[in-house]
């Protein structure tokens, strides 16, 4: 018996069509009809309707056709007797064997997943083998276990260009298909094909259903393999090329391990390489994906979001700590913009100077990438400081110009709502900005603020003169994130001080609990270079409203010139002296609210207190 249309008929008529793709992705009813985004096409209306009925979706937007067959195959990117498998089963079918013409062609679809699977297990034998130890050495020697080596089903490729050939022609495949799977290569030399990978580490690549379908080779070291030839060095990595079962652009490696993570609710994370994703899952981070050499695609953004179950969808993507990774940074901007939609952004990780994703773990372990993580710069403060970090924006042509760049970035996003979030908050971000307090000079001892108008500039963003005591209040605790920021040698005497202040307002809070973090890393760290790594994780705006002139007039300590040997006790006089008049706690417990509410008599007595200290720290 073979499938007939019967079978096929019975078949459709016992699954539901709308339930099926209500699987795999969100439908609601429209009627008699349901509709759905269309998963073949990006969009962001539904124009893909499901009649169960007639047993057959259309999309109006792309054209996308078909019965449930055809979507299980397309969606799933999977053939027609694997599709009819999954359907049977959900039906309660036995899918009968097929004709012999019908095996024949199934068969050619498995046999180059075959293929590689049998190769895969080749190399994962050589891997043992005594002869090749320095590879096994080598996988060692970088921290992975032999449970990571056999999860990942890392192998070896012998330094031998026809051993798996053979091994694969004795096993009945064919050099033709060995060539379409991309692990052999044609002779220009009139010799037999002969293998693209020799003498490398074999990272097999799995696609999402787990099978394999590419190989990444790593060379081993120099200290391992001397280099043979001056005038040349292999690769350091070679991927298959592009085969009917893979396609660089749209996979990513790591697929199946991160999908499991994410149904799980661990986030996703886009990290380099082969070896980053590897150490993330030994370190139990499980979420993480590697594009293949080449930059992300739209695809692969599409599909780490289509990977999270829950409506927000946002992964992690990332990049070195140093210029190139900032740069690599701004071209994900230029592809995930037009993407955004709402509930779907990215967020940045920026490593430190010099590390990758698989080096902070080794160096200080899964904790250290998650302090990483939890410095994460959301999209669009990434947006805001990559224009306005480190640049002059004194000048209003300057400032006209900042913002012309950062609205042609708003521009790129397609959809409605979320470029008109993004609108509304960038004129917010530019008002707070760029005409805030601290643009005047903060107050009225620094002399700035007395030359220039009180109120509106060109009548937009109305600037209230603030009361001195008012003023104090805010100053206290950017005085003395200012002094560690400035001063971080001081730390040492200040943390538990410090670490026991709860700053009122969030961003200072979170900025302290950076700081914390990278003073506890690298206790010899010099201010500017302090101040620099807290810029780098997106508190631009902070560092120049805490480490400025208008906060150092107040209290010369904390400023970068002061004297080194003075800023300790100095920094906990002026804490003591606030602490006095109640400043430590209204930090504390937000006493600044309270205090609104509080008599002239009370806002006098402070007035008094802090305007001697102030006079004190200018002598
Ligand atoms: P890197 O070369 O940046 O990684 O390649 P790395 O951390 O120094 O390498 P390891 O950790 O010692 O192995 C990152 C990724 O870029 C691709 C690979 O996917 C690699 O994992 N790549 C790199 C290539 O495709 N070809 C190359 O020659 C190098
Ligand atoms: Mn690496």
């Amino acid at each position: 018996m073979s499938i007939t249309p019967r079978f096929l008929d019975e078949l459709r008529s016992r699954v539901n069509l709308s339930e099926v793709i209500g699987q795999r992705v969100k439908v609601t009813r429209a009627g008699r009809e349901y509709k759905a985004c269309c998963p073949f096409h990006h969009e962001k209306t539904p124009s893909f309707t499901i009649n169960d009925d007639k047993q057959f979706y259309h999309c109006f937007g792309c054209g996308a056709h078909g019965d449930v067959i055809k979507f299980v195959m397309e969606h799933d990117n999977i053939g027609f007797m694997d599709a009819l498998e999954i359907l049977a089963a959900q039906a309660g079918l036995q899918v009968p064997k097929p004709s012999p013409q019908e095996a024949q062609k199934a068969k050619k679809e498995k046999d180059l997943y075959e293929l590689l699977e049998d190769a895969t297990e080749y190399f994962q034998k050589h891997l043992l083998e005594p002869k090749n130890q320095d590879a096994l050495r080598y996988l060692i020697e970088r921290g992975i276990s032999r449970e990571t080596i056999a999860e990942f089903r890392i192998g070896f490729s012998p330094d031998d260009g026809q051993a798996l050939r053979s091994y694969l022609i004795e096993r009945g495949y064919k050099d033709a298909d060995m060539i379409k799977a991309g692990i052999l290569k044609k002779s220009t030399k009139g010799g037999p094909p002969y293998a693209f990978f020799r003498d490398r580490v074999m990272f097999p690549v799995p696609d999402r259903r787990g099978r394999i379908v590419a190989f990444g080779g790593r060379v081993l070291p120099d200290h391992l393999r001397p280099p043979r030839r001056s005038d040349f060095t292999p690769p350091k990595y070679i991927n298959s090329s592009e085969t009917p079962l893979f396609h660089k652009g749209r996979m990513l490696y790591g697929e199946p391990t991160a999908r499991r993570a994410a149904a799980e609710g661990q986030p996703i994370i886009l990290v380099e390489g082969y070896l980053d994703v590897i150490s993330c899952a030994q370190a139990g981070i499980r979420g993480a994906l590697a594009p293949m050499g080449t930059s992300v695609t739209e695809d692969q953004i599409l599909s780490m979001w289509a990977m999270i179950p829950d409506f927000t969808k946002v992964p992690y993507l990332c990049f070195d700590g140093d210029n190139a990774g900032a740069k690599a940074a701004r071209r994900i901007c230029d592809r995930v913009l037009p993407l955004l939609e709402p509930g779907r952004s990215v967020n940045f990780i920026f490593m430190p100077d010099g590390e990758d994703p698989d080096s902070l773990i080794k160096g200080q372990g899964a904790a250290g990438f998650q302090k990483a993580m939890a410095q994460s710069v959301p999209l669009f403060d990434f947006l805001w400081n990559s224009y306005t970090q480190g640049r002059n924006l004194k000048t209003p042509e300057l400032k006209a110009g900042v913002k012309a760049q950062l609205e042609d970035e708003v521009a790129k996003i397609a959809h409605k709502d979320v470029q008109s979030y993004y609108k509304s908050q960038l004129s917010r971000k530019i008002s707070d900005f760029f005409f805030s307090r601290s643009d005047f000079g903060n107050g009225n001892r620094g002399g700035s603020w007395k030359n220039k108008p009180q109120a509106g500039r060109s009548g937009m963003i109305p600037v209230k003169p603030r009361s001195p005591y008012a003023q104090v209040k805010t100053l206290f605790p950017k005085v003395l994130l200012a002094g560690v920021i400035n001063h971080p040698h001081i730390f040492d005497d200040i943390e538990e001080i410090l670490t026991g202040m709860v700053f009122a307002n969030m961003r200072h809070e979170m900025l302290k609990q950076l700081l914390i973090g990278i003073i506890a890393d690298d206790p010899d760290i010099e201010g500017d270079k302090l101040v620099e790594k807290i810029q780098n994780s997106g508190f631009t705006q902070e560092i120049r409203d805490i480490c400025s002139e208008s906060v150092y007039v107040h209290a010369s300590f904390c400023s970068p010139a002061a004297a080194k040997e003075s800023v300790q006790s100095k920094w906990l006089e002026y804490y003591s002296d606030g602490n006095a008049v109640g400043l430590e706690e209204e930090i504390h417990n937000g006493w600044m609210r309270a205090y609104l509410d509080s008599s002239e008599e009370d806002e006098e007595r402070l007035r008094a207190l802090l305007s001697m200290k102030v006079s004190d720290n200018d002598g």
